[in-house]
């Protein structure tokens, strides 16, 4: 018997020594000393031990329990340090590998500039108000002091859905909405789409404009300029100067157009500027008294400025661009050119 606890201990360390992993180990350790194992088996042939060893010989089965359990336990606890020593090797983080680039998408052009006029007036105490894209007659001409028929109606052709309903040609119907609305003191700004009749590489059928408004008492052509004076200088830069040339628009009196230094050479003249060193960048002038008493302001008592710059003029200015379609194209590697991170 003795001999047979010493073969099945032999047996079992032969064994233990094949095993390489911590799972197989589990499994091999039931087989000798589990519920149905070969030790727990040798407890069987109790009934065939006298009476007087019986007890002698559980203590060594026991013990031969214990000692094997041990070698086992040893093994494993080994086994366990090296399978986790291969994980972290496994899994094992360069952190000095240089990082794979991460493509990021970039802000617009036209709303970078819209973003830069938004922060400009609202620095100045102007409001958003935005208007319908599809408006009336009414509100993009009638009111606008342009009557039916009325030849200024040319210079804006845009896209009629009814006679009476059209996608408006330009911002200017915002100025109408908000006198409606709200009596003076009035600084908004209206911005959105607008939409002519024009197709070329400086005309764009869907365009963005932004429409400024202010009405006060004492409102004068000399806060449009110190207004635009302002503006310029955020927009371009400190020495951008502007200039008023008188100008006609049905829905202001005086009109006029504006023109800042050119950007590129600073006044001397060069291709952008055709030679002349000025730019036009937007109409503007003193609101016409028919508009500010059509929508139910006392011109008597109070009197406004107006002015709407084409978003897409000012970054074509501002970035050199020759051909507005270039902005909506939406060709990567045009755009990528104003990622700014
Ligand atoms: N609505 C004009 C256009 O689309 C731009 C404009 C000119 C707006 C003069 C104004 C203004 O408010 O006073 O061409």
């Amino acid at each position: 018997m003795q001999e047979k606890f010493v073969q099945l201990k032999e047996k079992a360390k032969a064994e233990l020594e094949t095993i390489t992993s911590s799972k197989v180990l589990f499994d091999v350790k039931a087989k000798y000393v589990g519920k149905s194992g070969e030790v727990t088996a040798l407890l069987r042939g109790m009934k065939d031990v006298p009476a007087d060893q019986r007890a002698a010989f559980g203590k060594m089965v026991n013990d031969l329990k214990v000692e094997i359990s041990e070698l086992f336990n040893e093994k494993e606890v080994l086994l366990k340090e090296k399978e986790l020593q291969e994980k972290f090797d496994a899994e094992k983080v360069d952190v000095t590998i240089p990082a794979s680039p991460v493509a990021s998408g970039s802000i617009h052009p036209l709303n970078i500039v819209k973003n830069k006029i938004f922060d400009a007036f609202c620095g100045m105490g102007f409001e958003v108000f935005e208007g319908p894209e599809i408006d009336t007659d009414y509100y993009c001409f009638q009111a606008l002091n342009i009557p039916k028929d009325h030849p200024a109606r040319d210079m804006q052709d845009t896209f009629y859905i009814t006679d009476n309903i059209l996608l408006r040609p330009h911002t200017s119907p915002g100025q109408v909405r908000t006198m409606e609305k709200k009596q003076p003191p009035i600084k908004i700004l209206s911005p959105g789409r607008v939409y002519r009749a024009d197709d070329d590489a400086s005309h764009s059928p869907m365009f963005h404009q932004i429409e400024g408004l202010v009405v006060d008492k004492g409102v004068s052509l000399c806060d449009l300029k110190g207004l635009l004076d302002e503006f310029v200088k955020i927009m371009f830069d400190e020495d951008t100067k502007t200039r008023f040339r008188p100008s006609y628009f049905p829905f202001t009196e005086p009109s006029v157009e504006v023109d800042v230094t050119c950007c590129k050479c600073h006044g001397k003249g060069c291709n952008l500027c055709k030679g002349t060193g000025w730019i036009e960048i937007l109409g503007a002038g003193i609101v016409n008294k028919n508009v500010l008493e059509m929508s139910g302001i006392d011109s008597n008592v109070y009197s406004g400025l107006a002015f709407g710059l084409g978003i897409e003029r000012i970054t074509m200015i501002k970035y050199g661009i020759s051909d507005i379609r270039t902005l909506f194209e939406n060709n990567v590697k045009f755009l990528k050119q104003f990622n700014r991170r």
